[in-house]
């Protein structure tokens, strides 16, 4: 496949006040026919996402949207990498390992001391890019969201004893 058109871009998040390329709806096309962790996932709960992630970067041939992921940052100690996927029809012409490569180097993931990822069947991928398996640090809590936001300043008043 000659994939010298395709485009690698690093949005911007909207929180930065500037415009992002995101379409929203072929994301949502492209986790369901892509990734199979990501298949009920609603808009404005993308849109969510996105604006809180630190990382954006997607992949497109012309108009298409054929690939996406994201890294939450803290800019200096760790940084994880979320939803990386490659249109099925375009797998296998290395563009995966440029996408990865591409969040790698953003201004925020290229200087910290860790990078984390969870992968469920793409270990061998992974370590083609440089990652090595870490089973001493997982764990996970399944969250059961609350309907409303806490606020803020509640929290901070009961840490204070207030
Ligand atoms: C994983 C995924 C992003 C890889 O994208 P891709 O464009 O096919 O990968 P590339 O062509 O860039 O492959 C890069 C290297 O990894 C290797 N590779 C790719 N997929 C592999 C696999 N499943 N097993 C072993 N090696 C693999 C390639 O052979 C290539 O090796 P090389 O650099 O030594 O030649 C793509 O298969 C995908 O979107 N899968 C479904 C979603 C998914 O599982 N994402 C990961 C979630 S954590």
């Amino acid at each position: 496949m000659d994939c010298r058109h395709i485009e690698f871009v690093n949005e911007v998040s909207p929180q930065e006040n500037r415009t992002s390329k995101i379409d929203y709806y072929q994301l949502q096309g492209l986790f369901r026919l892509g990734a199979f962790w990501a298949q009920d996932r609603k808009i404005e709960d993308l849109q969510i996402a996105i604006a809180n992630s630190q990382a954006v970067v997607t992949v497109w041939d012309n108009q298409k949207l054929i690939g996406f992921a994201r890294a939450n940052s803290d800019g200096v100690y760790r940084a994880t990498i979320w939803d990386v996927v490659i249109h099925p029809e375009y797998r296998g012409a290395g563009l995966g390992r440029k996408l990865v490569e591409t969040v790698l180097i953003h201004p925020q993931v290229n200087r910290v001391e860790r990078v984390y990822l969870m992968t469920t069947y793409q270990q061998s991928f992974y370590e083609r890019i440089g990652f090595e398996y870490n089973s001493s640090t997982t764990m996970v809590l399944h969250n059961q969201p609350l309907a409303a936001p806490v606020p803020v300043t509640s929290l901070q008043s009961q840490e204070l004893g207030a």
